[in-house]
């Protein structure tokens, strides 16, 4: 954190008392802090205040009154700023970081900011839940900005829910790991590679209310996102429906069925390497009902129809220098299903794996998996946490480490 420079966002919610602290423990850390406030932020928290804890100027307005000259503020505080930080981010500005809107000094340099950004949306819980306020979010999170979810416990308004600012000593730290995560883009192994990662379930609706999914939690290609990021790649996750965190410096794609995340992956088809983690349904009703289906009709006809194969698409119109990697899920005969798998659709890895095996597949933290190549390697990893078996599974299939040189106990 020593010299690093953060440039804090502060919104007009009561949580703004607590940046006082937060200030105090970057500027605690070494880091150089300079704060932007919106108007209304100036009534929980004063300027003086964050002033004289940041030793700098509080900038609220983009053209302040009796100041010639200072309109490209902005433009300046952007490119100084290692990290922009909003905290609170008050439903108000969550709308207008997510239209572009440009009415105060923070919106403006949240326009200008090429480092970083994280937010800590802070609101009552009804708010925080409210389908606008979690698609904005999402919109961020889709951006590349880091959304630090808002906590549970007492709101101001006397509810008990979610919406709590997380405290200071939580977003210092949160921000600490963005700040590493972006000391490592650029200069990583896949610096300058795009990547695309598809993870979690699909669900196929049936009607309004029920719909066919499967047990995939996401966390493989959570993982695998993870640590290409941390490798420097530009990494897109393409996420069914799952309840993780995005992972600091990936942008996120949320979908919801097979066919949306066909369309999602073709959008990024050119890739320089996809890995389709996602357990992508196979089959989905042909005529979703728009009407709930009531009990007492006759046992309803899901009238299934099967879905694109999205990978195998992708292998037939893979370039040259593209790399893909698919994932088998095999209870039987693994191996063989696993290589027929491989070369229907021309792939350049597949990861097997077993999800009736104790401690691999679904639901669980560690996977025990075996990697084949197209070039005939067949690499059998111990069971390992997901977060390893990401790594050897970019060092070995992405980077093209010798296998040798592995320890898989590491
Ligand atoms: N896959 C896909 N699109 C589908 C189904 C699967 O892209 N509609 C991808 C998965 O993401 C995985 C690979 O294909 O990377 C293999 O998935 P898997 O479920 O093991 O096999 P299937 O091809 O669906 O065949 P089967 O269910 O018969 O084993």
């Amino acid at each position: 954190m020593a010299g690093r420079r953060i440039l804090l966002g502060v919104t007009g919610g009561i949580a703004a008392y607590k940046t006082a602290e937060l200030v105090r423990l970057f500027k605690k850390a070494g880091a150089e802090v300079r704060v932007v406030m919106t108007p209304d932020a100036s009534r929980f928290v004063t300027p003086l205040t964050l002033g004289t804890l940041s030793e700098s100027e509080v900038h609220t307005e983009i053209f302040p009154e009796n100041e010639v000259g200072s309109w490209t503020k902005h433009v300046a505080l952007g490119l100084w700023a290692d990290l922009f930080l909003v905290a609170p981010l008050t439903a108000q500005t969550l709308a207008k970081l997510v239209s572009g809107a440009c009415d105060s000094m923070l919106t403006a340099v949240a326009l200008t900011a090429r480092c970083p950004t994280m937010v800590c949306p802070a609101m009552d819980h009804d708010m925080y839940l409210h389908p606008a306020v979690r698609a904005n979010l999402d919109t961020l999170a889709g951006r590349g900005v880091t959304v630090m979810e808002a906590e549970h416990g007492e709101l101001a308004s006397g509810l008990v829910g979610q919406g709590r600012l997380p405290s200071p000593e939580a977003i210092f730290e949160r921000a600490s790991q963005v700040l590493a995560a972006k000391a490592s883009t650029g200069d990583g192994p896949l610096a300058g590679k795009r990547i695309v990662i598809t993870a979690g379930p699909t669900r196929e609706r049936i009607d309004p209310v029920r719909f066919i999914s499967n047990h995939s939690t996401g966390t493989m290609g959570f993982e695998l996102a993870r640590a290409a990021a941390r490798r420097g790649a530009d990494v897109v996750l393409i996420a069914g429906p799952v309840s993780l965190a995005t992972p600091d410096g990936v942008r996120r794609i949320n979908v919801e069925s097979a066919a949306d995340m066909h369309a999602a992956a073709m959008e990024h088809a050119d890739a320089d390497v996809i890995i389709m983690s996602a357990a992508v349904a196979d089959y989905t009703p042909a005529t979703p009902s728009t009407s709930k289906i009531k009990k007492e009709a006759a046992s309803p006809d899901l009238n299934l129809t099967p879905t694109a194969d999205i990978l195998a698409g992708l292998g037939k119109a893979k370039h040259d220098s593209q790399l893909l990697v698919g994932f088998a899920l095999e209870t039987d005969d693994g191996l063989v299903n696993a290589r027929s798998k491989l070369e229907r659709k021309n792939l350049d890895w597949i990861v097997l794996n077993n999800p009736n095996e104790a401690g691999a597949g679904f639901g669980t933290g560690t996977n025990h998996v075996t990697l084949l190549s197209a070039h005939g390697h067949e690499i059998a990893l111990p069971l390992m946490p997901k977060a390893d078996v990401a790594e050897a599974i970019l060092e070995l299939a992405v980077l093209g480490t010798d296998p040798s040189t592995i320890d898989p106990a590491s």
